[in-house]
């Protein structure tokens, strides 16, 4: 694992461009695994502004995002198909066809997750996947407790995790109980892993993640056995672990 502190926010997001970069100049038919959150927002930023230079083109590149609110359509503005569409793919050359969310309007479950999971089989695995951290350590919305063997899943979100996600809706009760998400096995199985940090509220859950025991009590700690993982983070959500 590699830990690369950078100064502040925009050094953290420019980083992990860099790195994903560097993946589709590389590889330009990558498979990309895609976040959500506030987190990884200036990463996008960064990519677009690097497309628009000409340095970078996404024709050939296929993106699975991690996670959808169960029962969000694609055009309500909370959705995470509005987000990474506003967000990232409307700048950008990337073909709509080879982008990919869970399906939070499919109200059979097992069908939803089986559906996704076969798209990710399709596409011959993710080669790079972002993450960001929830406070209390989810990777996509694989909550404390989650099983690592599990794939794409239905979940119940946690009450800290609607509360925090409650800053992007109206009110709380507008905020979903329930999502789709890619599984811990799932996001393993990626060929290389960045998850971005930032913010002093990160920085307790951080460490506990990286040198704490691994449990799925913590589900991020699993990160910890992967062969590829990088770790980019600002001062602040980096102070508590050792230079
Ligand atoms: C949500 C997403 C996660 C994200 C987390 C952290 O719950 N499902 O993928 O990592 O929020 O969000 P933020 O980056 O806004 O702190």
């Amino acid at each position: 694992m590699k830990i690369i502190r950078a100064k502040d926010y925009n050094g953290m997001s420019r980083m992990a461009a860099h790195i994903i970069s560097a993946q589709i100049i590389t590889k330009p038919d990558s498979v990309l695994g895609l976040a959500t959150g506030s987190t990884p927002i200036g990463t996008y930023e960064q990519l677009i502004h690097w497309y628009q230079k000409g340095d970078l083109d996404f024709s050939k590149v296929t993106s699975i995002n991690l996670d959808e609110y169960k029962g969000l359509s694609p055009d309500n503005d909370q959705s995470y198909h509005y987000f990474m569409y506003h967000n990232f793919f409307k700048h950008i050359n990337i073909d709509l066809n080879n982008t990919y969310l869970p399906n939070g309007l499919e109200k059979d479950s097992e069908k939803a997750c089986e559906d996704y999971n076969h798209i990710i089989q399709k596409s011959g695995g993710v080669d790079l996947q972002l993450l960001g951290l929830g406070l209390n350590g989810h990777i996509g919305f694989n909550e404390p407790g989650a099983i690592f063997e599990k794939e794409t899943h239905l979940v119940k979100l946690t009450q800290s995790t609607i509360d925090a996600n409650s800053r992007f809706f109206e009110c709380l009760e507008d905020v979903p109980k329930e999502a789709y998400t890619v599984g811990i096995k799932t996001i393993m199985q990626a060929k290389k892993i960045i998850i971005l940090v930032n913010g002093e509220n990160k920085a307790d859950i951080i460490k506990e993640a990286l040198f704490g025991p691994i449990t799925p009590l913590v589900p991020a700690s699993v990160l910890q056995l992967h062969h590829d993982v990088i770790v980019i983070g600002d001062e602040s959500a980096l102070s508590k672990i050792p230079q």
